[in-house]
């Protein structure tokens, strides 16, 4: 089960060069604890990335969503372990005994290699793609039953799943937005408040901050609205 501690800011490191993401991680480090690497970052750099990460003292938010075979999953998820990422995404549709294999391997592996086992995060159904309530709720119960320890999810989702879920499970919610926001894709977008007041514990925070004409003030804005001035 894991432990809810107070909610933490993760700077998504939506870049697309090596050097950019280590200026991002020089600034912000240790305001900013936690860097998601995506897709675009990990391919073009692998594990290098999450070496630069972790030399400056960071933890790393690996999102790459798996999704396939149990075997195929698991085994990526070993590799994730032998990185030492504190957290991964994976996807819930991909099935009970994908999770549950994924769960087993980041588990078995971190008792035998002394390593920190990361957090599991489940993806419910992409923001892209059209999905009602009952169907995000059943897809959490299912991951979380299944072995996870959290889910990705929208401020809006995650009052609701905090509330029929009788478990002690981890959100983690991506579109925060301030009130002085430009407008941009993401559609269900809330503060930092609105989110923790839903129950969240992770808040996944890319353009406002690295697009900010300064990123560090943007960063201790946040920081600000979640722990009170002077953080
Ligand atoms: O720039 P922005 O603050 O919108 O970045 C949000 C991050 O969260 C991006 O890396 C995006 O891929 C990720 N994300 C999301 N919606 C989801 C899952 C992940 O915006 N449902």
């Amino acid at each position: 089960m894991p432990r809810l501690n107070k909610p933490q800011i993760i700077l998504a490191l939506d870049v697309d060069t090596l050097e950019s993401a280590a200026d991002f991680v020089n600034k912000l480090y240790p305001k900013i604890k936690i860097f998601k690497v995506g897709s675009q970052l990990f391919t073009a750099y692998g594990p290098k990335v999450v070496e630069l990460i972790h030399q400056k003292g960071a933890e790393v938010f690996l999102d790459l969503k798996y999704l396939d075979i149990p075997n195929t999953v698991s085994s990526a998820v070993a590799e994730a372990v032998r990185l030492k990422v504190k957290m991964l995404t994976l996807h819930i549709s991909g099935g009970k005994e994908m999770i549950e294999a994924a769960a087993a391997s980041a588990r078995h592996l971190a008792k035998v290699s002394g390593l920190k086992r990361p957090l599991l995060i489940g993806v419910t159904v992409l923001t892209s793609q059209k999905a009602s309530s009952g169907e995000v709720l059943k897809l959490a119960r299912q991951g979380l039953a299944s072995g996870l320890d959290g889910v990705v999810c929208s401020a809006r989702e995650a009052a609701a799943l905090r509330k029929k879920i009788k478990k002690s499970f981890l959100m983690v919610t991506p579109g925060i937005r301030t009130n002085n926001s430009v407008g941009d894709d993401q559609k269900r977008t809330a503060t930092v408040k609105e989110a923790v007041g839903a129950g969240s514990n992770f808040l996944v925070i890319g353009r406002p901050i690295l697009k900010a004409a300064d990123p560090l003030k943007k960063a201790e804005e946040l920081l600000g609205d979640l722990y009170g001035a002077g953080n």
